[in-house]
C-alpha cells in the first residue's frame, strides 16, 4: 500500500513539474558528457561534445565534407564530433579503423538507409550476413566480369558521344555534368540488368531517379546521424504503409520486371554471354538459397543503382572541373592522350598506360572524393588501438575522406589541384592511404565498374573533343547527401 502512495506520488509529481525536470535531465546529462564523459579530453566545439545536433545541421546544409575539413584545422587530427564519437583524420588512423580484422564493424548510421527489410552489402551491418552476400558478389564485381560487359558499356560510350558530337555541331552550351551523369545510370543499367534506361538517348532524369535517389540519401545522410529516430519517421508503420501504397520509382519497376522475366522464362541471362550482375546473382542464389535469399538478389542487384551511379558520375565531373580549370593541366593531359595512338573504344589496358591521366584521376579523387558524408565504425567491444594508442570499446570512431586526403603524407599544397604530386617519391605510400573507396572489408566492391568506364569514357572524349568551361572560376554547385551531388559542369565543345 506504501508502495503504491509512492509511485502514484512520484507519478503526480513528475507530471506537475514535467518541464523543469525535462530542462535538469538534458542540463546534467550535458555537463556529464562536456566534463565526466570518457571522451571528455578530446578537443572539439562544445556544441558536439554535448549533443549530436552539429551532426544532423552539418549534413543538413549539405556541405560536411567542408564542415569536417575546417573541424580538423582548427582542431587538430582527432576531433570529438559528438558525444560518442572521435574523427579521425591521419591517413594510417584511417587505415586502422578500416582495416579488415581489426574488428570495427558498421554502426546504425548504415540501418537507416533503405530498403529496410532488405540490407544490402552496404546497409548490411551484420557481419557475417555482410560476407555471405560478398561471397555471392565478388565474382560479378570482378574486373574480368565486368571487361566481359564491355560491348554493352561500349554502346552506352557511343550514344554519349554522338550526344555530345550534337553539341559541338550546334550552337547550344552542353552540360557535360548532367551527360555524365546520365552515362553513369546507363552503364549501371547496363551492368546490373542488362537495361537501357534511356537518360543519355532522353537527356534527362528519367522518372525523376537522379531526384529521388537524392532526396532519399540526403535523409538518410540527416537522420543517419541520429538513427534511433527512424523508427518514428520512415520506418513508423504509417509511413511503411504510405510508402506501400506508392507505386516504387521507375527504375525499381525496371529492376523488378526484369527478375519477374527471368524466372518466368527459367534463364539467369537474357543472352547466354551477357553475364550481368543481376543474372550472376541469381545463378549464386540457385547454388545455395539458404545463404544467399532471394531477397538478397534484389537487394544487391537494386543496390548498385542507389551506390554506383552518382558516385561516379561526381568523380568525373569533378576531374573535368579540375581539368578545365588549367589550362597547362588540360593541354598536357590532351597531348598524353591524342599521341598515345589508343583505339576507338579505348581499353582498360591502354588507359593504364597514361600516366598523367592516371595521375590527374587519382588527385581528382584525393581532393574531391564522391562521399562526403564520414564513414563511421564502432570500436570493437574490448576497445582496440588506434595510430598506436588505445581506445575504449562501444565509442564511434569516424573517417572522412575529404580531411583524411588534405594531410601532409600527400605532400605540399594539399589544397590544390596539383597531379604532378603522384610522380614524387611518396607517390607508392600516399596511393596505399587513399580512401576514397573506402578501406578494409567494406572497401567498395562498384569500384571496378566505376574505374572501368571512367577508364574508358574519359580518354575517349579528350580524343575526340576539346572543351572549354563556359564560367571559368565558378566552382561547380554542390551537396553532399551521402554522395557530393554535383551539378554546374558546362562546357562549350568542338570537335577535333
Ligand atoms: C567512383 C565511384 C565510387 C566511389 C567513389 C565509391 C565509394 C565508396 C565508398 C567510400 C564506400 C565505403 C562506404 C562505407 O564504408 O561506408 C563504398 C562502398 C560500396 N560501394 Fe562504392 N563507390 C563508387 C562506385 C560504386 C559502384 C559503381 C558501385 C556498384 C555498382 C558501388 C557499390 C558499393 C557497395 C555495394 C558498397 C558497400 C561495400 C561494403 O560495405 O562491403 N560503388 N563505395
Amino acid at each position: 500500500m506504501a508502495e503504491s502512495t509512492l509511485v502514484s506520488d512520484l507519478l503526480l509529481f513528475v507530471k506537475s513539474n514535467f518541464l523543469p525536470l525535462l530542462v535538469l535531465f538534458f542540463t546534467t546529462r550535458a555537463i556529464y558528457r562536456r566534463y565526466f564523459h570518457p571522451l571528455a579530453k578530446y578537443p572539439g566545439p562544445f556544441i558536439c561534445s554535448v549533443t549530436r545536433l552539429w551532426k544532423v545541421w552539418s549534413v543538413y546544409q549539405g556541405h560536411t565534407e567542408l564542415d569536417f575539413i575546417d573541424l580538423h584545422r582548427r582542431y587538430g587530427k582527432i576531433v570529438r564530433v559528438a558525444p560518442n564519437e572521435l574523427s579521425f583524420s591521419s591517413p594510417t588512423a584511417a587505415h586502422d579503423i578500416l582495416a579488415p580484422g581489426n574488428g570495427f564493424t558498421k554502426t546504425e548510421f548504415y540501418r537507416v538507409f533503405p530498403p529496410k527489410h532488405a540490407p544490402d552489402i552496404f546497409t548490411e551491418i551484420r557481419e557475417w550476413k555482410h560476407s555471405a552476400m560478398k561471397r555471392v558478389a565478388v565474382v560479378p564485381y570482378s574486373l574480368a566480369s565486368v571487361q566481359k560487359m564491355s560491348p554493352w558499356i561500349e554502346e552506352v560510350q557511343r550514344e554519349l558521344i554522338g550526344k555530345i558530337g550534337e553539341y559541338a555541331d550546334g550552337e547550344k552550351v552542353c552540360n557535360l555534368g548532367d551527360l555524365l551523369h546520365f552515362f553513369a545510370f546507363d552503364v549501371i543499367g547496363e551492368f546490373a540488368f542488362s537495361q537501357r534506361y534511356g537518360f543519355v538517348a532522353q537527356e534527362k532524369d528519367v522518372g525523376g531517379t537522379i531526384k529521388f535517389i537524392d532526396d532519399v540519401q540526403w535523409y538518410d545522410g540527416i537522420i543517419g546521424q541520429i538513427p534511433e529516430f527512424r523508427h518514428v519517421l520512415r520506418e513508423s508503420p504509417i509511413v511503411q504503409y504510405l510508402i506501400s501504397i506508392l507505386s516504387p520509382p521507375q527504375i525499381t519497376q525496371m529492376a523488378l520486371a526484369e527478375i519477374a522475366k527471368r524466372k518466368k522464362t527459367g534463364g539467369f541471362f537474357l543472352e547466354p554471354e551477357r553475364k550481368d550482375l543481376l543474372g550472376q546473382l541469381m545463378q549464386g542464389q540457385a547454388k545455395d538459397s539458404s545463404k544467399f535469399s532471394e531477397m538478397d538478389v534484389f537487394s544487391v542487384a537494386h543496390g548498385a543503382i542507389g551506390a554506383g551511379a552518382d558516385s561516379t558520375a561526381s568523380t568525373m565531373q569533378s576531374f573535368f572541373h579540375f581539368v578545365l580549370s588549367n589550362r597547362e593541366i588540360y593541354d598536357k593531359l590532351c597531348k598524353e592522350i591524342r599521341e598515345a595512338d589508343l583505339s576507338p573504344n579505348v581499353s582498360w589496358a591502354e588507359a593504364q598506360d597514361l600516366p598523367y591521366f592516371q595521375a590527374c584521376l587519382l588527385e581528382a579523387m584525393r581532393m574531391r572524393p564522391a562521399v562526403g558524408l564520414s564513414i563511421p565504425r564502432y570500436v570493437p567491444k574490448g576497445g582496440a588501438k588506434i595510430d598506436g594508442k588505445y581506445y575504449r570499446g562501444g565509442i564511434v570512431v569516424s573517417v572522412n575522406g575529404w580531411a583524411v586526403h588534405r594531410d601532409a603524407l600527400y605532400g605540399d599544397s594539399v589544397h590544390e589541384f596539383h597531379p604532378e604530386r603522384w610522380f614524387s617519391e611518396t607517390a607508392k605510400e600516399m596511393k596505399k592511404h587513399m580512401y576514397q573507396f573506402g578501406g578494409g572489408g567494406h572497401l567498395c566492391i562498384g569500384r571496378n565498374v566505376a574505374l572501368f568506364e571512367i577508364n574508358k569514357i574519359i580518354p575517349q572524349l579528350l580524343m575526340n573533343f576539346d572543351f572549354e568551361l563556359v564560367h571559368p572560376g565558378r566552382p561547380l554547385k554542390s551537396h553532399s547527401t551521402f554522395f557530393v551531388v554535383q551539378s554546374g559542369l558546362e562546357v562549350f565543345v568542338r570537335r577535333r
